[in-house]
């Protein structure tokens, strides 16, 4: 067994990164996979903090949920280890490795994106978020070319290109989408597509705004954690179309082998 190498990352903060690898995380073990995760953005912690509540509640209410294997990259541990090491350590033992990266160019997020099986950039459905995807014209909306993040992405698809390591499977998705179908958002979709043929990465469903994301971190839950009783993820219509679009996105990610239950 070699683990698919799933990687988060966006250069501009709050996009949805540690949301959706916690929702992966979560999705994948529900499904019946293993799964290690590594947490790189040790100052802000957020995917660390997401686990160990999710610790605390399954032991507070004595709840066996399912639980990755999580390393929080320390500046203690990358003092001994490299990225690379510790990635071989569980490479070989578990069906997925989840790597969540922060919202800025970091060497450390350089590394995971050379690792990268599937890269998966969660977007906000704004203009300011595509700027790190590609410049554009305002009065024609035409694209003048590739921003920063994007070259990045090329230049670590060259460096597997000649590592001869397989292409890079870059996923981009649009994250807490409003229900209103504003211009921006038919723009959004406009200049996406175009872009999606132009730098090559899909255009996932997209997933949209709700509330509940932000609610169920304390108690370190996700939307695919419905089915357990005493834990009361919602169960409603909302709900229920969320898990179906988190569904969409791991078909992508993982592959149609995949099932997240929807009710
Ligand atoms: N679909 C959604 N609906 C509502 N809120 C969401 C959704 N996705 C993420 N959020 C919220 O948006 C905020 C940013 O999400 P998150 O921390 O996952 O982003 P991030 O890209 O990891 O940020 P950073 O770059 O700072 O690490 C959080 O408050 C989170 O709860
Ligand atoms: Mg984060």
């Amino acid at each position: 067994m070699t683990a698919k190498i799933i990687v988060f990352a966006n250069e501009k903060g709050g996009t949805g990164k540690s949301t959706l690898a916690m929702h992966t995380i979560i999705a994948l073990l529900r499904a019946g996979k293993t799964v290690a995760s590594f947490d790189l953005d040790a100052n802000q912690g957020s995917l660390t903090h997401y686990i160990e509540n999710r610790q605390n509640f399954a032991r507070d209410k004595n709840i066996p949920l399912p639980m990755p294997e999580h390393t929080c990259w320390t500046p203690d541990i990358a003092k001994i280890y490299t990225l690379r090491s510790q990635i071989d350590k569980v490479i070989n033992r578990v069906d997925a490795i989840i790597i969540d990266t922060p919202g800025a160019h970091t060497d450390l997020g350089g590394q995971a994106m050379v690792m990268a099986d599937c890269l998966v950039t969660p977007l906000n459905d704004s203009l300011v978020d595509l700027d790190i995807l590609a410049t554009v014209e305002a009065d024609t909306l035409r694209i003048k070319g590739p921003s920063h993040f994007a070259q990045t992405v090329w230049s670590t698809r060259q460096q597997r290109m000649l590592e001869r390591k397989p292409p890079i499977n870059w996923i981009v998705v649009r994250n807490r989408l409003l229900y209103s179908k504003s211009k921006n958002s038919r723009t959004m979709s406009i200049l996406l597509n175009a872009l999606a043929r132009r730098i090559h990465f899909t255009l996932a469903g997209g997933i949209a705004e709700r509330v509940v994301f932000r609610e169920l971190f304390l108690k370190g839950l996700t939307m695919l954690d419905f089915r357990d009783n005493n834990i009361h993820v919602p169960s409603t219509v909302s709900a229920n179309t969320a898990r179906q679009e988190l569904g969409v996105l791991l078909h992508q990610i993982w592959g149609s082998d995949i099932l997240v239950e929807t009710k």
